[in-house]
């Protein structure tokens, strides 16, 4: 049985892996149709970002792969997801484009990450962590596989604190719940809060993503032990 989050009194809040690994099996067929061209601003940041650093990439939330062709030659990729039917979509696109750098493509938990620590240059997420039922433990997790020196790139929803953004996002909630995303409760409060108890991450850069504004690039490093030595 999977866990629920609790996320406020209200029922309407709570979310959990199963209803996102369902809303994404659902998403699949059509996904590239509907959220290629409106979030491709973001995935271009995030990959150029990426590219810079270079070396071995986990992308958790892989999806259907619609990033992977945007990756350097000498970027090696490692995909996961957590829904199959958006894996298999992206098993195609490897195939059909011959891309070479894609090491892997597995079904995992972004909370339960199998690999060991320090595995990854880059741990990158692009429109994920609002999908999963606990992004402190994911953003744990990240923080975990990521070498010294290594950076989490993360392309993610910060909600609005007060106003009427806030009140629309509140009230969107239970609306969007069922198809997978969560567009309350992602405040800059949260990421800053998860920060503030991570040992030897630190913030490296936070720029907000056009057209809205409602997503952000965010930058965490590691520090680097050796360095600092
Ligand atoms: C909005 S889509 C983003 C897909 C892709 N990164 C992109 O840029 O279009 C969110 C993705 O996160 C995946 N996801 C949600 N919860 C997850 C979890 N706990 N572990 C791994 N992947 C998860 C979903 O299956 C979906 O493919």
């Amino acid at each position: 049985m999977a866990e629920i989050i609790k996320l406020g009194a209200d029922r309407s809040m709570d979310f959990d892996r199963e209803t996102v690994e369902q809303a994404y099996d659902r998403w699949a067929p059509i996904y590239d149709l509907v959220f290629g061209g409106v979030f491709s601003k973001g995935r271009q940041a995030a990959i150029q970002a990426t590219n810079k650093i270079g070396g071995r990439v986990l992308e958790v939330g892989v999806g259907t792969g619609i990033s992977l062709p945007l990756y350097s030659q000498n970027v090696r990729i490692f995909g996961t997801d957590i829904s199959e039917a958006m894996l298999e979509k992206a098993k195609k696109r490897v195939a059909e484009q011959g891309l070479k750098n894609v090491e892997g493509l597995a079904v995992m938990d972004a909370e339960k990450l199998e690999f060991s620590d320090n595995s990854f240059d880059v741990v990158m997420a692009q429109y994920v962590l609002s999908a999963v039922p606990n992004p402190e433990a994911a953003l744990d997790e990240f923080a975990r596989v990521v070498r010294p020196g290594g950076e989490l790139i993360i392309l993610t929803r910060v909600s609005a604190d007060a106003g009427v953004r806030r009140f629309i996002e509140q009230k969107l909630q239970p609306v969007v719940r069922p198809l997978g995303f969560r567009t309350a409760e992602f405040a800059w409060s949260r990421y800053t809060k998860w920060l503030a108890g991570a040992r030897g991450m630190e913030l490296a850069e936070r720029r907000l993503i056009p057209p809205l504004g409602h997503f952000s690039l965010v930058r965490f490093r590691k520090a680097d032990v050796a360095k600092a030595a």
